[in-house]
């Protein structure tokens, strides 16, 4: 039988997860000492780490090449698809929020403002939500530049200890929603393979409330 494949998000969200599955007796030597491989067994080989990108976790998942992905809930609400979303991780965790330059009022005037965002999707239901209409630049990383460059009015981005904003001069004017990390399958492994991510599953589950 094929082995279950979970796509990890590279980074922090692979290395958090990694410790969960650690946590649940699974040995993950061969992901610690992985160099530049980008599928690896876990445990006895019947789970496959597939490490990638976060929207490419949502893209592999979605075609059903992945059965399983832990991506964060900034990337889903970004890309969409139609997936499952079976359990919030707990970490990875942030927030989406407006910010602007420290001082200035962002809703005074009746200009059209500029967002700048890594997010233009989520930045534009934020502002639907409020019936504003808003001009949208998307922008790659580093997006706290745009505001200090004069590209934009505010930035909608993810802000975790709120550091960068800080120290850029800018400030939180509204919180969007909170962020954390998800775990995801695609809808047809959910049928095709259920008693081994459903047992997969339980005891991530499990883990995660012994930690909490
Ligand atoms: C994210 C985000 C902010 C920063 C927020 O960027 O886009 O820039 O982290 O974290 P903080 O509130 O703890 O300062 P990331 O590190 O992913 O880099 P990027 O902007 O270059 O993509």
């Amino acid at each position: 039988m094929r082995p279950l494949q979970i796509a990890l998000t590279k980074g922090r969200l692979e290395d958090s997860t990694i410790s969960l599955f650690e946590r649940m007796g699974i040995n993950c030597d061969a992901v610690r000492q992985k160099g530049r491989k980008l599928i690896l067994p876990i445990g006895d080989g019947s789970v496959e780490v597939v490490l990638a990108k976060a929207a490419d976790v949502i893209t592999y998942v979605n075609h059903g090449v992945c059965d399983l992905g832990v991506v964060g809930k900034d990337t889903i609400l970004e890309a969409g698809g139609s997936f499952y979303e079976l359990l919030d991780l707990g970490f990875g965790k942030c927030r989406f929020a407006l910010a602007g330059p420290v001082g200035r009022d962002f809703f005074a005037g009746y200009h059209t403002k500029t967002i700048a965002s890594k997010y233009p999707n989520v930045a534009r239901s934020y502002f639907e939500g409020k019936s504003m209409n808003v001009r949208i630049i998307k922008i790659e990383g580093s997006v706290e530049l745009a505001p200090l460059l004069g590209l934009s009015d505010a930035i909608v981005d993810i802000v975790e200890t709120g550091t960068t904003l800080k120290e850029n001069g800018l400030a939180v004017i509204d919180s969007i929603c909170p962020v954390s990390a998800r775990l995801i399958a695609n809808s047809a492994s959910l049928k095709l393979q259920k008693a081994k991510i459903e047992s997969l599953v339980s005891r991530m589950e499990r883990a995660k409330e012994e930690q909490a």
